[in-house]
C-alpha cells in the first residue's frame, strides 16, 4: 500500500479485517503501524518504489494518491512485472487534466456539463457570456482542490480564470445543479466492478459554508437514490469511459472515481479522479463484507469478469473528518491528541489516521485533516449518534468538525 492517509489506514484495515495478508504501508502513519509493517518511502520515487517492491517480494501493489500515479510508479512497477493498482500515468490524466477528460467524454458520449476550453481572456469572456451565472471555472491541471470556483460574481470568476491562464487553460463549464454522489469503480482496463455510492462534504463548516477543503466527512449508502443507480451509471458512464480510453490506447487499470451531480436532466459526471477518494473510501471500505484482496489483484491483472462483484454489509457508514484548528488555510500543528482510545471502544466505531504521528507526548496532530472517525450501525441515525459520541471522547485543542455529516438521511439532525 502506497500512501498515508486516512484513505490507505482504511484500505489496509479492510484488507486486515478480512484476509490474512502480510501487509505493508509505504510510508504509512500511525494508525496502519499496528496492521502493517511501515516502510519509509517517498511514494513517488519510481526506483525506490520498484525496489523495495522487489525486495519485499509483495504480489500486489495498491497505489492511494494521485501524485505516484501522476510520477508514473505505476507504469515503472508494471514495467518490473509486478502487479499493481493503480493506472499508468497516462490514464491517470483523467484526473490530472480537465480538457482530457472532457474528450475522453465526448467520444464516449458519457454525460457532462456542457464546457470549452479556453487559453486567453477572450475566449474566457466569451465562454462567460455563453454559460451566463453561476459561473464554473475550473483550472485544466491538478490544483490540489483549489482549480474550481462556483460563483454568481463575474469579476471573481474572471479573477480566478486569469489566475491559472498565467501558466495554463482553463475550462468554463455549465452549472449543474442537483445532489453529487461519488461512485467507485474497480477496472482491469476493460471490465469494471462497482463499489457503493457515497456523498462528501466538501465544504469546511456545517450547512456546506466556507471554504473547499479536501473532504469533511462521508456517508455511504444514498438511500435516496433511485435502485437502478449503480447499473446506470455503470452502464452510461464507467463502462463507456473505460472502452473509450482501451480504444485509444491508454488502458485504465486501477480506481475510477466517478464524481456525479444528479440532475433533473439525468446524472452527469463532474470529475473523474484515477484513485479512491478521501474521505468516502472511509465509509465505503467500513461496509465491505469480505476480502477485497483477490479482486484487486484480478483487476491488477486484466483478470476482472463481469460477473465479479464487491459484498457489502447492511450495515451503513459514516465518517466525521477531525480537522485540526485554522484548516483549511493555515492548520495549527503539533498538538496532542487524546482520547482516541475511548472514542474507538464505543460499539462499530474505529478511526482512520491521516495526519498524526506519536511522539514522546502522545499522538500528535501532524496536519490539517487530522483523521476520520468512521462509525456503522444498523441505520444513519445509530451511526452518526456513535461518530458524534466518539468525537466528544477525543480532544484536540482547536480541532473542528462538521455536526451536519449525514443529518439528511437521518432521523435525528443534530448531534
Ligand atoms: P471538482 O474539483 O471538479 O470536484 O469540483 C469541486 C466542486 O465544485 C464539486 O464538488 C462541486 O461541488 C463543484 N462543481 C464542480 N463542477 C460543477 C458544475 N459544473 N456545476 C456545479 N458545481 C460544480
Ligand atoms: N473526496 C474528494 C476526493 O477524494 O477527491
Amino acid at each position: 500500500m502506497l500512501g498515508s492517509g486516512a484513505r490507505e489506514h482504511s484500505l489496509v484495515l479492510a484488507l486486515a479485517r478480512h484476509g490474512n495478508h502480510e501487509l505493508f504501508a509505504a510510508p504509512g502513519n500511525a494508525g496502519t503501524a499496528h496492521l502493517a509493517e511501515n516502510v519509509a518511502l517517498d511514494p513517488t520515487n519510481r526506483e525506490v518504489v520498484v525496489r523495495t517492491a522487489t525486495e519485499l517480494a509483495v504480489d500486489l501493489v495498491v497505489i492511494g494518491p494521485e501524485a505516484p500515479l501522476v510520477a508514473g510508479v505505476a507504469d515503472a512497477l508494471r514495467k518490473e512485472g509486478i502487479a499493481v493498482f493503480g493506472p499508468s500515468a497516462k490514464a491517470a490524466a483523467i484526473e490530472g487534466s480537465k480538457s482530457f477528460a472532457k474528450d475522453v467524454m465526448h467520444s464516449a458520449g458519457v454525460p457532462t456539463g456542457a464546457s470549452v476550453t479556453v487559453s486567453n481572456r477572450e475566449l474566457l469572456d466569451e465562454a462567460l457570456d455563453r454559460s451566463g451565472a453561476p459561473y464554473v471555472v475550473k483550472a485544466d491541471g491538478l490544483a490540489a482542490g483549489k482549480g474550481v470556483l462556483v460563483t454568481e460574481d463575474r469579476e471573481a470568476a474572471v479573477a480566478h480564470a486569469e489566475y491559472y491562464l498565467q501558466d495554463g487553460e482553463v475550462v468554463v463549464e455549465e452549472f449543474l445543479d442537483g445532489d453529487e454522489v461519488s461512485l467507485f469503480f474497480l477496472s482491469d482496463g476493460e471490465t469494471v466492478v462497482p463499489l457503493s455510492p457515497a456523498q462528501d462534504y466538501k465544504r469546511a463548516f456545517d450547512g456546506d459554508e466556507g471554504p473547499n477543503t479536501g473532504g469533511m466527512g462521508s456517508y455511504s449508502p444514498c438511500p435516496w437514490l433511485p435502485e437502478s443507480f449503480v447499473s446506470d451509471v455503470t452502464e452510461q458512464i464507467a463502462q463507456p469511459t473505460i472502452d473509450e480510453l482501451r480504444r485509444r490506447g491508454i488502458p485504465f487499470v486501477g480506481l475510477l472515481y466517478c464524481g456525479l451531480i444528479v440532475t433533473s436532466k439525468g446524472t452527469k459526471v463532474i470529475e473523474f479522479n484515477a484513485r479512491f477518494g478521501d474521505p468516502e473510501t472511509q465509509a465505503v471500505l467500513a461496509r465491505v463484507s469480505g476480502d477485497i484482496a483477490a479482486i484487486l489483484l484480478k483487476a491488477a491483472t486484466g483478470k476482472l469478469e463481469s460477473s465479479d462483484t464487491v459484498a457489502f454489509d447492511t450495515d451503513v457508514a459514516v465518517t466525521v473528518v477531525l480537522a485540526s484548528e485554522g484548516y483549511p488555510a493555515h492548520p495549527e500543528t503539533g498538538r496532542v491528541i487524546s482520547g482516541t482510545s475511548d472514542a474507538e471502544a464505543i460499539d462499530g466505531v474505529h478511526i482512520a489516521h491521516a495526519a498524526t504521528a506519536e511522539t514522546d507526548e502522545g499522538l500528535i496532530a501532524t496536519g490539517g485533516r487530522v483523521l476520520s472517525v468512521v462509525a456503522t450501525a444498523a441505520d444513519f441515525t445509530a451511526a452518526r449518534a456513535r461518530a458524534y459520541e466518539a468525537l466528544r471522547k477525543i480532544d484536540l485543542e482547536g480541532g473542528h468538525y462538521r455536526r451536519d455529516i449525514a443529518a439528511r438521511v437521518s432521523d435525528e439532525p443534530s448531534s
